[in-house]
């Protein structure tokens, strides 16, 4: 009774912080993509990629901090190729294993043998958050530096990824524990939750995950997964779509950083744009201007986005709604359908994702005039 009653708490709570870590992050993703559309400079492009990884590895962390308190239906997995995932890792852990160990006058060595290997089928961003924990404890279990090896390559017509260092090792006990959730030998500093959400991905992956560590010499850390060809490619990230329909938009949202992301995007594709932070504007920038399509946030204070939605549709049924959430992707969409609504769209979205949508929106609504 007591324990579920903790849970609840605790699921309500992991819900509110998913809702404005989406918000968050939606803001530092868009800002970087658009961002990187426009410098020039490659040191400043490479860090923008990497904010921009970062930032779509926090929006899949908090799908699964979502996936605590309800069912997602909705994972794909692509062909990923696991030696990406490793470069993108070190690449991303970089300022821990090298600026700021350098600071403090420790030294790591990190080599990297690779065969080429078949692609596996997986979620990326989940596989990098497993090889960065990974990286992680390795570093930690040697504090005063050493060497880490990472080798890639098929075994049995599986692709294997083995990390070893040598760094402290573990005792047969805490071996056996690694996986455990909570289980940490490093006090406050750790939540001994890495190893036990890699097993889970992992296992969600069909792979497997090894330890193989000795007292005092060093750990090995064996990821396999199996390969597979049947899976669709990866489509290439934030692609323009080639044919672009202008048209005129209203952005309804009380949160300005998305706001402004979005309008500024669509300013930049030659669309005419108005904004609005919050639906009793919003509906009276709508009467007004009449757009082709209104883009709306779902919780706003006083005007929700389902009224908006259903405001629209009883004006002019044939204009467009998006409805914005970052309360994931649960909403039920016939619901959604008979209060006006025509698409959903979680937070945070991908700018191209977004494009796409508006894109072929446009160009219905261009098509339907005709
Ligand atoms: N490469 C390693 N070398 C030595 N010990 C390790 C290694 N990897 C994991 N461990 C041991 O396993 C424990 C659990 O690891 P896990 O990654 O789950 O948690 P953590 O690193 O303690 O905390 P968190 O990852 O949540 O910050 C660690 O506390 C450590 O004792
Ligand atoms: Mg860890």
């Amino acid at each position: 009774m007591i324990k579920s009653e903790k849970l609840r708490a605790l699921g309500e709570m992991s819900a509110g912080v998913a809702h404005d870590f989406n918000n968050i992050l939606g803001a530092i993703l868009g800002r970087a993509q658009l961002m990187k559309a426009r410098v020039d400079d490659p040191t400043l492009a490479r860090g923008l990629d990497i904010i921009e990884k970062a930032a779509i590895d926090g929006a899949s962390t908090v799908k699964r901090l979502q996936d605590f308190t309800r069912r997602r239906t909705d994972q794909v997995f692509s062909q990923v190729d696991l030696i990406q995932v490793i470069e993108d890792t070190l690449s991303m852990t970089r300022t821990r294993w090298e600026d700021s160990a350098h600071v403090s006058g420790i030294q790591y060595s990190i080599t990297t043998q690779y065969e080429p290997v078949s692609p596996v089928a997986g979620e990326i961003s989940e596989l990098r958050e497993v090889f960065t924990n990974i990286i992680f404890n390795a570093l930690d279990a040697m504090p005063a530096g050493g060497k880490i090896h990472i080798r890639v390559g098929t075994e049995h017509n599986r692709v294997f990824a083995q990390i070893t260092d040598t760094g402290r090792g573990m005792t047969e006990e805490v071996r056996k524990r690694v996986f455990d959730p909570f289980f940490t030998t490093k006090g406050v500093k750790g939540n001994g939750l890495g190893m036990s959400v890699a097993y889970g991905i992992i296992t969600r992956h069909k792979g497997e995950i090894e330890v193989e560590s000795e007292y005092g010499k060093g750990t090995t850390i064996k990821v396999t997964l199996p390969v597979n060809l049947d899976v669709a490619r990866r489509e290439p990230e934030a692609a323009l779509s080639p044919q672009k329909k202008i048209g005129r938009l209203l952005i309804i949202d009380d949160e300005a950083a998305i706001r402004d992301l979005l309008a500024e995007m669509l300013i930049q594709q030659g669309h005419e744009v108005f904004t609005a932070s919050g639906g009793k504007e919003g509906l009276e920038i709508f009467k007004d201007q009449m757009p082709d399509l209104v883009i709306t946030d779902l919780g706003m204070p006083e005007i929700s986005g389902w009224d908006v939605a259903t405001t629209v549709k009883a004006v002019n049924p044939s204009i467009s709604v998006i409805l914005m959430t970052g309360w994931g992707i649960t909403l039920d969409k016939d619901k959604a359908r008979k209060k006006g609504v025509d698409v959903i769209v979680a937070k945070p979205f991908q700018i191209g994702e977004m494009e796409k949508i508006l894109n072929e929106m446009i160009e219905l609504r261009h098509s339907s005039e005709l």
